[in-house]
């Protein structure tokens, strides 16, 4: 079992590069599904959760081949349309495959996912959509069923809440679907943009990607397309704040600067400068944060998946600030580990209230999800002395070479496998 060591202390200096999103990624992917022809991606990360779901698309026929940093997708021989338990269990995600194979084969067999443990996260929305589209769904002993044998026809789908996964499996399910379809209070984070994108790039129809209105014309065929996926802006947030906590001058490159309005917002607030330039974002922190409130909403809101990380740095402000999470119920599982590194905070329902101390001290610490591994490293970045990070394996679903990126900028950060520093031996390969 890999544990990551971060000692404290250390400025940060230099260029962090940012990989292609991930949630970018994992519906592009499973959009493949839709196409006759090959798809080629690139700027695809290099994270778990990709080969996860390189993984169910070949369980599902789906040819998968790596050429270089890109990969190769040939849709056009489906056999299954029943994804494996095993796959669909480690990553919720895996469920974005639902729609597209309901759109290609007419039929598809899906256990109900798994992920992150933040919340709830049901997939009722995304079943709504499909049976608006005249899907029959059944639920037996865990596994959804949704066939539509004479095929999807186009609907009004009206969210109840924005979700990006119902927006997204609902927009590929209705691809092929005849007439039109109209996904009102859709999601608008820019990973749904980039799905339309891809989707219009392959001959689909569809209009209003990135407002609240989408509409999507059924076509008969998608074909085969080079595409490539937008950076990631959580990675990029994310290492702004690691910026933000520890201090220095970092440049962000190909952080989408529209992309991150948000968080360079928040980090004004407390008093960090964040300058747009050609090709990213640079970021100077040379004082103790300002406290400030945060409330966590749907793009272009602040996003949820910074929340943890931005606890981290509130957590060191100078004074008290206010944390309330709207989007998952169960998202403050890094309250627990920060207060075990000196952090003070209390929770009350959805809300935490964080008193700003002057150190943290490093300890041994666990990782509950991924969002809030993230979180913890940066908190070690900050604190006196060694923090000790186990079940690492949450953070590299979504971060692709995190201590790699954090040592290069100048953290003490390695990474420890069975006892053994697995980065002084990368260092001296
Ligand atoms: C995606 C992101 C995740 C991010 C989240 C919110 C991917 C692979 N993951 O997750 O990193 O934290 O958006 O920005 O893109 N909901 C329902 N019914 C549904 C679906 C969702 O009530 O059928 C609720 C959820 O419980 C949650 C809210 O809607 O409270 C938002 O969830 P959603 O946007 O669907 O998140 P994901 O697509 O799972």
């Amino acid at each position: 079992m890999d544990t990551i060591l971060v000692r404290g202390g250390r400025r940060l200096h230099g260029k962090v590069s940012i990989s292609g999103a991930k949630n970018a990624a994992l519906p592009i992917m499973a959009a493949s599904l839709l196409s006759d022809g090959e798809v080629v991606l690139s700027n695809i990360p290099d994270l778990d959760d990709v080969s996860t779901m390189c993984d169910v698309l070949e369980a599902l026929g789906v040819r998968v081949r790596r050429a270089g940093s890109r990969l190769l997708f040939r849709a056009d021989n489906l056999e299954e349309n029943e994804a494996p338990y095993p796959l669909i269990r480690k990553m919720r995600a895996s469920f974005l495959v639902a729609g597209p194979l309901l759109a290609r084969l007419g039929a598809v067999r899906i256990p109900l996912p798994g992920g992150c443990a933040i919340g709830l996260r049901p997939i009722d929305l995304h079943l709504k959509g499909f049976m608006a589209m005249g899907a029959e769904i059944r639920q037996d002993g865990g596994v959804i069923e949704a066939v539509a044998p004479r095929g999807l026809h186009g609907a009004r789908v009206y969210l109840d809440v924005p979700s990006v996964g119902a927006t997204e499996n609902i927009l590929m399910a209705s691809c092929f679907a005849s007439g039109e379809t109209i996904i009102e209070n859709a999601a608008r984070e820019p990973e749904v943009v980039d799905l339309a994108n891809f989707l219009v790039r392959m001959g689909a129809d569809i209009r209003g990607a990135g407002t609240s209105a989408i509409r999507v014309t059924g076509v008969s065929r998608l074909s085969g397309v080079a595409y490539e996926i937008i950076p990631d802006r959580i990675e990029a947030g994310t290492y702004m704040i690691a910026c933000a906590i520890a201090g220095g001058d970092v440049f962000i490159r190909n952080a989408v600067p529209e992309h991150i309005r948000a968080i360079a917002a928040k980090l004004a607030e407390v008093g960090v400068r964040v300058i747009e330039a050609d090709g990213g974002v640079r970021v100077i922190a040379d004082k103790r944060p300002a406290p400030t409130d945060i409330t966590t909403t749907a793009y272009p809101g602040f996003p949820t998946d910074l929340q943890p990380q931005m606890m981290a740095l509130l957590s060191v402000a100078a004074g008290t600030s206010v944390i309330t999470e709207t989007v998952f119920e169960g998202r403050f599982m890094h309250v627990a580990e920060l207060k075990r590194m000196g952090a003070r905070i209390r929770t009350e329902n959805q809300t935490a209230i964080i008193e700003g101390v002057g150190e943290l001290s490093g300890a041994r610490v666990r990782v509950p999800d991924l969002r809030a591994g993230a979180a913890l490293v940066l908190a070690g970045l900050r604190a006196e002395g060694e923090t000790e990070i186990s079940d690492v394996h949450h953070i590299d679903r979504g971060y692709e070479s995190i201590e790699a990126k954090l040592r290069a900028i100048g953290a003490d950060i390695e990474r420890v496998s069975d006892g053994v520093s697995v980065s002084r031996i990368a260092q001296v390969l």
